[in-house]
């Protein structure tokens, strides 16, 4: 009774909040109404039109000129790269002087933290620690909203494929599953308990979409796909970001299968707003509405205006298109007053319920500002997120964990003393901040780890570029004068990013000969690779004992790398990207399709799909990382071998860890549907769990199979499951399965 009584008070609540919810929301469609009614088509266009502040530049500028009177004047309704409450206010105050008082949208891309940084989004999706993921977005979010932010452009769910494309560093790497999973956590993180709490900020899904299968991996090249597979592949991660209730989306720089995103009425509207229900606003990239210009779909300016309208672009991010072009158009009977209307509403919406019409300086507090961005736990945390994205890729010998009474380290390379660079590419430039005080470098996370009587020696060996071997001398004589080297090697923080595409992917310059040098000495040697993508380093895969994949780690980088060399921390970091061997398989990824003529590496001469130099099996495959531990897996038990579509299979297996430190095991669910009336990947993550176990621990782990995760969009693009065989594979990584067996669906 006491158990139904509880249940009735659950409902009850759930209802009002729900209730309340609905009126809230129509309370707002009538706020938006009243002001559309009151709206000249001017100031409508205004809304639909945003500009970067001074020198805040993120792409090329075409118009500069005064954005304050502009606001004043109703004709700007949201400004990107403003950040700090003193100057969001400012700008602010400008808005509240137009006609209307609409107050501005404060958009910022606050990719990975905001002053305190995380991990690079690759290197946290390495992590494959959700709530982590959804943790490291919330303090974002925190302290970007406490400094007048309401709006990220984040986060970037673009699948990668192609570690030549510099922006594989802001995703969550190259499976749709793992990326959607990561997606719906971030839009959560950022947005909080829901718009209009003070700390949350709206989030933004970008960049919608297949902008990361760029031909060759050149950045805003075209894309050319197949639907089945954007469905697939490319699609997933955006549905997650609609799911999970993204306020906003961005287009994408690139065409698809001929036609700009930005101009893409399939994408825009029959997908995004029609089939999906978003009732968010789209706002372009950086230009991307002139950019249809060039790309040849658009006549000139007014042109491109038109076709991003009709295709359902709300708003113009430096484009300056909707604002000389629009009007006329409208005034010309091209584009219905509706549509402007819907685009205008859309943006309206979210201003009311970031609650800024109720007061439009509620995000511009300096006191809050102070207290959340000089918070103590956000510190703490970056740590915490910072150690488990790194990734262990090699490990003989038991190399390390170092121990921290050593006599003597050699610390050599380009990146041992880096600071700003561990913030990685897409860190905030905050104004007036000493960036290089905050961080926490390699060298001195390490110097603070090692007792006080552990000599540490320094040599730069070459700068990132690595041009000349003219110190490498003094490297190997530091290496010959210590007990054991690290050489911390990589690439820059901006090498990777926004129009950082590399065709060579190789340790820049003369590194690997850095590498070879110090190698030589006889010394027991640690790599750290610091980079926004996977590199190849194929010489020191090969014959270095112990690699270290670094990534960029934010603020606490050097403590974080610190707990990780010294065994503070026990790495349990996972590739989310295939790294390849060499330039020439790439495009490569581990759901890939089986050709009629599958190789295996020993017999690529033999007719088959193979390459005759160059074997296909990766350097190092997704999902794969080391751990100072063991962990096996047995008894693999499945409840049914065969399933109804309406039905579910339970999964459980042992997971042991057999070494002598705890650690944590990333256990991969894998399926394979065995024959389709669409050619399906070798193999595809459908599930995983990350699990701690102490030395000697057993746990029994558990899954679920059911229809969705054995779906896939077919030749109509229909979401279905199709009767057969099904292999399932349970694994330590993509090409480590430890358990396998089969089952049917029957219908
Ligand atoms: C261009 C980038 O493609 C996009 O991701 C970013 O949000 C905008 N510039 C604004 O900086």
């Amino acid at each position: 009774m006491r158990h139904f009584r509880s249940f009735s008070i659950l409902i009850f609540v759930a209802l009002a909040i729900s209730t309340s919810a609905l009126g809230q929301s129509r309370k707002i469609e009538q706020r938006v109404d009243s002001l559309l009614k009151q709206m000249t088509l001017e100031e409508k266009i205004g809304q639909l039109t945003q500009y970067a502040g001074d020198n805040q530049a993120t792409g090329p500028v075409n118009f500069k000129g005064d954005h304050l009177a502009l606001i004043k004047s109703g004709k700007i309704g949201s400004m990107l790269s403003i950040m700090g409450t003193k100057y969001t206010r400012q700008y602010q105050e400008a808005a509240m002087q137009s006609r209307l008082k609409i107050p501005l949208l404060f958009g910022l891309d606050v990719i990975h933290g905001y002053k305190t940084t995380f991990p690079i989004p690759l290197a946290e999706a390495a992590s494959w620690d959700i709530g982590l993921i959804e943790r490291s977005a919330r303090i974002a979010a925190i302290e970007a909203s406490a400094s007048g932010i309401h709006w990220t452009f984040a986060p970037m769910v673009d699948i990668g494929r192609d570690p030549r494309w510099g922006r594989v560093m802001e995703g969550a790497g190259e499976d749709p599953y793992l990326a959607s999973r990561i997606a719906f956590a971030r839009v959560r993180g950022f947005q909080g308990t829901g718009l209009g709490n003070l700390d949350s900020v709206m989030a933004c899904a970008k960049h919608f979409t297949a902008y990361g299968a760029a031909v060759g991996g050149r950045d805003y090249n075209s894309v050319d796909m197949s639907l089945p597979q954007l469905w697939d592949i490319y699609l997933p991660p955006f549905k997650a970001a609609v799911d999970a209730g993204a306020a906003t989306f961005m287009n994408s720089f690139n065409d698809l299968n001929g036609v700009p995103a930005t101009g893409n009425h399939y994408l825009q509207r029959e997908i995004l707003k029609d089939r999906w229900n978003f009732q968010g606003f789209i706002v372009s990239d950086w230009g991307s509405i002139g950019e249809m210009v060039p790309h040849g779909y658009a006549a000139d300016r007014k042109d491109a205006a038109l076709k991003a309208i009709l295709a359902g672009n709300d708003m113009d991010m430096e484009s300056s298109a909707y604002r000389f072009a629009l009007a006329e158009l409208v005034n010309e009977k091209k584009v219905p007053m509706a549509v402007v209307d819907e685009a205008v509403r859309r943006i309206l919406r979210k201003k009311f319920e970031l609650g800024l019409f109720d007061d439009p300086f509620r995000y511009s507090d300096p006191e809050r500002e102070g207290r959340e961005l000089n918070n103590p736990e956000h510190r703490d945390f970056a740590r915490e997120i910072a150690r488990k994205s790194i990734v262990l890729l090699k490990n003989d010998k038991q190399t390390l964990p170092l121990s921290k009474n050593v006599r003597s380290i050699a610390f050599i390379g380009p990146n041992v003393k880096a600071e700003r660079d561990n913030h990685g590419f897409w860190s905030v430039h905050l104004p007036n901040l000493d960036y290089d005080k905050f961080i926490v470098s390699q060298w001195e996370g390490v110097r603070s780890k090692v007792s006080g009587e552990t000599k540490m020696v320094y040599a730069q060996g070459c700068d990132v570029d690595c041009r000349t071997t003219d110190g490498f001398a003094e490297a190997v004589e530091a290496a010959k004068l210590s007990d054991v080297v690290v050489l911390s090697v990589g690439e820059r923080a901006n090498m990777s990013g926004e129009a950082k595409s590399r065709s060579n992917i190789h340790l820049p310059g003369k590194q690997e000969e850095l590498i070879k040098a110090v190698v030589a000495t006889g010394k027991p040697v640690v790599v750290l690779i610091n980079a926004g993508r996977p590199l190849v380093f194929d010489w020191t895969a090969d014959n270095v004992p112990a690699i270290v994949y670094t990534w960029w780690l934010g603020t606490e980088a050097g403590n974080a790398i610190a707990d990780v060399l010294f065994g503070d921390y026990n790495p349990s970091g996972k590739l989310p990207m295939t790294f390849p061997r060499s330039e020439g398989q790439i495009p490569i990824y581990y759901n890939h399709f089986n050709t009629g003529r599958p190789a295996r590496d020993e017999d690529a001469n033999n007719y088959v799909s193979a390459y005759i130099d160059l074997k296909n099996s990766p350097k190092f495959p997704f999902g794969f990382g080391l751990s100072y531990t063991d962990f096996k897996y047995a008894d693999l038990k499945l409840d049914r071998s065969q399933i109804r579509p309406d039905g579910k299979i339970g999964v459980t297996f042992e997971l042991t860890n057999t070494g002598k430190v705890a650690g944590e095991e990333v256990v991969q669910l894998y399926l394979h549907d065995r024959v389709g009336s669409l050619v399906r990947p070798v193999k595809e993550l459908k599930d995983f769990q990350k699990v701690k176990l102490g030395p000697g621990e057993t746990k029994r782990l558990s899954f679920t199979i059911d229809k969705e995760k054995l779906s896939f969009f077919n030749g109509d693009l229909q979401w279905v499951a199709e009767p057969g065989e099904f292999e399932i594979m349970i694994g330590s990584s993509s090409a480590d399965i430890r358990l396998r067996d089969k089952f049917e669906l029957v219908k």
